[in-house]
């Protein structure tokens, strides 16, 4: 049976272009397990956007000389161009700067308001003595209370991964100008996350199949539950629409707290654009619709306890009850999906200490599916994983050049120098059968795997099938088989029907290369289908424009099950799959991020 599967990824901060650390943390691997999802048969909603509020973007803007909306609208579309590139199948990617966003964000507030989840609390905020400005929390640094580790900032620690406040860090300086921040009394709108002490801890004490680590963390957060701030004094986000708050050009939501609503808020976007705007309700207000979001450990939780917690207090179901909100009962998430951190020789990849591997680098000189195959294959699924150029190119050169593409290339050949065409299996013996039973066997093995997110695991057996009919070449040797024909066509046609199976369980790794092994079996249409960047004008105010990432997935042919080949379809001599890399690279790192003696 079908089921709706949501595909929540997290929102790229607007801020610059993507590196591979971002999208070995949420983009990789939501776009490998979207894929694997429909071609399962299930009906999929993916959405990100980029988040383009808060003080990161207007500190970028700052240092770039431009006003946030600037800078929001140029690294938008850089960041569309990154994913696009990459080959990642949102449904919807969009923006959180979107006249339907404001309006879902202040609809869900004003749901948990009214059900009594908000309160005004008068507080100390920082601002610059020599100034007089606000000091956004960014821009302070400090001491984490928590771990102690002393380069914290006012809104998080990257270490701990804790979310913080600017009063608690320890010894707090400016960013700016490394003055001590003066603290003055501001008021500010708290979300009362007491109040569903015992409703989250409930909820997270039902939840099964996720891993450990994040169930610990999220667990460990509701042994402390404090009100939490949602709004900020800054001039740029979501207006907050409360009589005495609507009209104060300072005071607007925090970006956190308009960027979650952001999953749901694309969706209604989709379903708007598509012309049925109730579409949403089937992976929102379904019970039986399941939800994954993915994200880098540094965003756990955000996703663990106040989304669930906006969505409970929307709903009428934290500890104090409520009415159910304007949407109806939404459904929690039902599994958090963090990556680790890639990591560069041992550092966290850092924009500003110049570590940084960016995606539009990487996609010009070695295309997506070898970074796709290198996240997917050695990424940090279960720990940080440093990145080197050494293992990139291995991994290319051995595991998709060598074992892929040579079998490709081999076996197609062979049945295009000798039929012209696939062979009929006209002899078949055991190993013909035996080597087609391990990769009929594989779409549940690495089908298991990827259901659960456990994508190393799918991508070796995956591979295990590729090893497999490499040997089983080597051992029938079908080029020596010129006397016996009729045996030389068995071995071509499970050659190729192994070929057909392993590019299937390749596609949601490989889809680029999937599209062209489709071709080169001689099979037309689109086989796997690639996002596109379309130009949009706002639902609701025709004047502005953006682009968008959406793409006619249902179109698509691939379906994860074994298709029997078709005897007489013709085929012609292929071209390399792969390019293998200079081992060289694997020492020096191309020019434009060489590896340091
Ligand atoms: N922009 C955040 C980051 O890069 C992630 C936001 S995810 C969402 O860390 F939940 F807010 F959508
Ligand atoms: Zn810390």
């Amino acid at each position: 049976m079908s089921a709706s599967v949501l595909t929540a990824v997290a929102w790229p901060y607007a801020n610059g272009p993507r590196h591979i650390g971002h999208v070995s943390g949420f983009g990789v691997p939501s776009d490998v397990f979207s894929r694997y999802q429909r071609m399962a048969g299930n009906r999929v909603l993916m959405v990100s956007g980029t988040d383009e509020h808060g003080t990161p973007i207007s500190v970028q803007a700052e240092k770039e000389g431009l006003t946030t909306r600037q800078l929001a609208d140029k690294y938008n579309r850089v960041i569309a161009e990154d994913l696009q590139g990459l080959g990642l199948a949102y449904d919807l990617f969009t923006r959180t700067t979107t006249g339907n966003h404001y309006q879902v964000v202040q609809q869900i507030f004003l749901a948990l308001h009214r059900n009594g989840y908000i309160a005004p609390k008068t507080t100390t905020g920082a601002i610059s003595p020599s100034t007089g400005r606000t000091l956004p929390d960014r821009y302070i640094e400090g001491t984490c209370p928590i771990c102690g580790y002393d380069g914290a900032r006012g809104d998080q620690c990257d270490n701990c991964g804790n979310q913080l406040d600017p009063a608690d860090l320890i010894n707090p300086v400016s960013r700016i100008n490394g003055e001590k921040p003066q603290f003055v009394e501001t008021e500010h709108l708290f979300l009362d996350l007491p109040a569903f002490t015992e409703s989250l801890g409930k909820w997270l004490s039902t939840r099964t199949g996720w891993r450990p680590n994040v169930l610990k963390f999220a667990q460990n957060l509701v042994e402390d539950m404090r009100p939490r701030a949602i709004s900020r004094d800054l001039d740029w986000g979501v207006p907050i629409p409360l009589d005495g708050w609507r009209d104060q050009p300072m005071k607007r939501f925090y970006v956190w707290f308009d960027a979650v609503i952001g999953y749901f808020s694309a969706s209604v976007e989709w379903a708007r654009r598509i012309g049925q705007p109730d579409a949403w309700q089937q992976w929102w207000t379904d019970p039986a619709a399941k939800g994954y979001y993915f994200m880098g450990k540094d965003n756990i939780t955000f996703h663990a306890q106040i989304w669930p917690t906006l969505l409970m207090g929307h709903n009428g179901q934290g500890d104090r009850g409520g009415e159910v909100g304007p949407y109806g009962e939404l459904n929690l998430p039902d599994e958090i999906v963090s990556s680790e951190f890639l990591t560069m020789s041992g550092s966290k990849f850092s924009t500003s200490r110049g570590t940084v591997i960016y995606v539009r680098d990487f996609l010009r000189d070695f295309g997506p599916d070898t970074l796709r195959y290198f996240i997917s294959v050695a990424g940090p699924e279960n720990q940080d994983t440093d990145f080197t150029w050494d293992e990139f190119v291995r991994r290319t050169n051995f595991e998709l050049a060598n074992e892929w593409g040579n079998l490709v290339n081999r076996s197609i050949s062979m049945a295009a120098k000798n039929n012209g065409a696939v062979p009929a299996p006209t002899v078949p013996q055991a190993a013909d059968e035996e080597l087609k039973a391990l990769s009929r066997n594989a779409f549940d093995t690495v089908g298991g795997h990827l259901q659960r997110s456990r994508f190393k695991a799918a991508a070796q057996e995956a591979m295990r099938v590729v090893s497999a009919a490499n040997k089983y070449l080597s051992d029938q040797e079908p080029w020596k088989l010129k006397e016996d024909p009729d045996r030389r066509d068995a071995v071509l046609n499970t050659a190729l029907q192994v070929v057909s199976d392993a590019n299937t369980l390749l596609t949601p790794f490989l889809p680029h290369s999937a599209q062209k092994v489709h071709e080169l079996l001689g099979g037309t249409g689109v086989w796997s289908a690639q996002p596109e960047i379309r130009e949009v004008t706002d639902l609701d105010d025709a004047s502005i424009e953006y682009p968008v990432l959406m793409g006619d997935y249902a179109a698509e042919q691939a379906s994860w099950r074994s298709t029997e080949i078709e005897v007489g379809r013709p085929l012609q001599k292929p071209t390399p799959l792969f390019a293998k890399l200079d081992p060289k690279l694997g020492e020096t790192g191309p020019e434009w991020a060489p590896i340091e003696s």
